[in-house]
């Protein structure tokens, strides 16, 4: 049994670049998790304890790009804005857990 404190909520979006090929950061995702991330920090603390969100590498999702997935939910989100993926971050911090 690990003694590591899983994260209340972990969101990893998508940032990667493929040769040719479309992918997430076409799409502006590395300003767009900047954008959740600032959202997120100016929450107040307990708001915002146990929540992460990291850069991750391709999700296997190219197609439906750009993407993000929230754990422990399992919750996808392909979205058209930084708008719509800062919302779905906060929705996803407000929901109980
Ligand atoms: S490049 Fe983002 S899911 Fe593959």
């Amino acid at each position: 049994m690990s003694e590591i404190e899983p994260f209340r909520l972990h969101v990893f979006v998508c940032t990667n670049k493929r040769d040719g090929k479309p992918a997430c950061e076409d799409h502006g995702a590395k300003d767009a998790l900047a954008r959740a991330k600032a959202a997120v920090h100016a929450l107040p603390p307990p708001q915002r304890a146990g929540v992460r969100l990291s850069q991750s590498g391709c999700l296997g999702r190219c197609d439906h790009g750009p993407v993000a997935v929230a754990y422990p939910q399992g919750e996808w989100i392909s979205y058209g804005s930084a708008e719509e993926l800062e919302r779905f971050v906060l929705e996803a911090v407000a929901k109980p857990r």
